[in-house]
């Protein structure tokens, strides 16, 4: 298609256009990088996490979004006065990239001084801020993006992806974001969120890992292939990682899709959970499931769900099975939205948090479980009240089981696109080390 409307077009629009449509998926280094990384950072009144340390545009300037596993690619407040590049591009309607995001919108003519949010026959999107659910219609433009390919300890040269697909949005959309940021970053399974995009330009494995830290630290994402190394001389090799399928939910979650369009977003197989070793009883299969057809129930990632929010059946049988099993420990009110909660200065201190029972989730066999410790599955509230950090999710929610960041915080997580797999650590704090400590180059 692309090719075809080179030659009815005007000489001039036809080099324009082909720079355009196939720039999106060059490297313009000549030596790719091995991996890039993002820096995150915890922001303490939202429960959000930021991923900053990256640059966009022309002249370059430092942005910070909000770190979504779901979402379609990355979105920026493009409003009048948000926005300021000589290096943008319009992504055409007519063209690849434009069809391969998998959107029917295209605006056709806007009138008005051209910029990021007004231009003529340009591929829509639709940028959506996961975290209030509220979206819009914004262009599809590319860009300069640089990100850094070493993390401590020093901040090191810079990649560049000269023509980086995303999603323009608008002030109003940032609204319930973390303060300063500019938008969303999406690590999802999209063709154009980083990922895949980073992936498809440096010519590196699709895969990414992320070690999401409390208020107080500093995590990361690494997208590409390179050692998990932290201070002080751990590595964190591969082969120590446990392994589980991710899941494809044949339904799509997100708000606007494609017809037939699967959901992108990371899903895995809990079979069962324990507490203290113990299997919880009555859990519902049909729940833990993704029902094929529907999309509903199952396992899913969400690091825009501050804490781990389980459909109301579930919670009632996990907060049951750990009272039972936390009896000698004394109980103060509930904090909503936390229903079993523990006078904080009568629960002991490990290394791996406060001193309470386990919470594994086993998937697909025994050895693979995800082991939860007090740093993960507590809370402290203000009051100094120790709480189980799950949330009721109500009756029939889309997903049974959201496992939030705070669960997965200190935890190196890695996600592998090619081979459909997550490999998880569980507690770093056990292995002496945080997400604070890594290192790259
Ligand atoms: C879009 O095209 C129309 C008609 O050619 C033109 O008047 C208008 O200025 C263009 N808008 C932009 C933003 O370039
Ligand atoms: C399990 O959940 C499904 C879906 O909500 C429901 O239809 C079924 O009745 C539940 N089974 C039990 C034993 O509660
Ligand atoms: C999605 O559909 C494929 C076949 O199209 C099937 O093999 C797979 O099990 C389905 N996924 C789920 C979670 O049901």
């Amino acid at each position: 298609m692309a090719r075809l409307a080179l030659l009815v077009a005007s000489t001039a629009t036809a080099l324009l256009f082909f720079l355009v449509s196939s720039s999106c998926c060059l490297a313009a280094t000549s030596s790719n990088p091995s991996a890039v990384v993002l820096a995150v950072q915890k922001d303490d009144a939202t429960g959000q996490y930021v991923a900053g340390g990256f640059r966009q545009r022309t002249p370059q300037a430092p942005v910070t979004a909000v770190l979504d596993l779901g979402g379609a690619t990355l979105w920026v407040d493009c409003d009048p006065g948000q926005y300021a590049s000589s290096s943008y591009a319009r992504v055409p309607c007519a063209s690849k990239p434009c069809r391969l995001a998998r959107t029917s919108a295209c605006a056709t003519s806007c009138v008005g001084a051209p910029s990021p949010g007004c231009l003529n026959d340009t591929c829509g999107g639709f940028p959506e801020n996961t975290v209030t659910r509220l979206r819009t219609s914004g262009n599809l433009i590319t860009d300069v993006l640089s990100l850094p390919t070493t993390f401590r300890p020093a901040p090191g040269p810079l990649a560049t992806a000269p023509a980086f697909l995303f999603a323009c949005g608008a002030t109003f959309l940032t609204k319930g974001l973390a303060s300063g940021a500019a938008g969303m970053a999406s690590l999802s399974r999209a063709r154009f969120a980083l990922p895949t995009q980073l992936a498809d330009t440096f010519r590196f494995p699709r895969k990414f890992a992320h070690c999401l830290p409390p208020a107080s630290g500093a995590g990361f994402v690494l997208f590409g292939d390179a050692p998990y190394a932290f201070q002080p001389g751990v590595e964190i090799s591969k082969s120590s990682l446990i392994y589980t399928p991710l899941l494809v939910d044949n339904v799509s979650t997100a708000g606007v899709s494609g017809k037939g369009d699967k959901s992108t977003e990371y899903f895995i197989g809990v079979t069962a959970i324990k507490v203290n070793g113990r299997a919880v009883p009555r859990l519902n299969a049909t729940l833990l499931a993704i029902d094929g057809k529907t999309g509903v129930g199952g396992t899913k990632l969400s690091t825009v769900a501050p804490y781990t929010v389980l459909e109301t059946s579930i919670h009632q049988a996990v907060t049951d099975a750990f009272a039972a099993e936390t009896a000698m420990i004394p109980r103060v009110p509930s904090v909503p939205p936390f229903r079993l909660c523990y006078d904080g200065s009568k629960v002991g201190s490990t290394r791996v948090g406060p001193a309470v029972p386990t919470v594994e989730l086993v998937m697909q066999s025994e050895a693979a479980s995800w082991v939860v410790f007090g740093a993960n599955s507590m809370v402290a509230t203000k009051g100094g009240a120790l709480c189980l950090a799950v949330v009721d999710g109500g009756k029939a929610p889309r997903t049974s089981v959201v496992v939030g960041g705070h669960m997965m915080e200190d935890n190196l997580l890695e996600f592998d696109l090619q081979g459909l797999r997550l490999g998880f650590s569980s507690s770093l704090l056990f292995r002496q080390t945080t997400c604070n400590n890594f290192r790259l180059g």
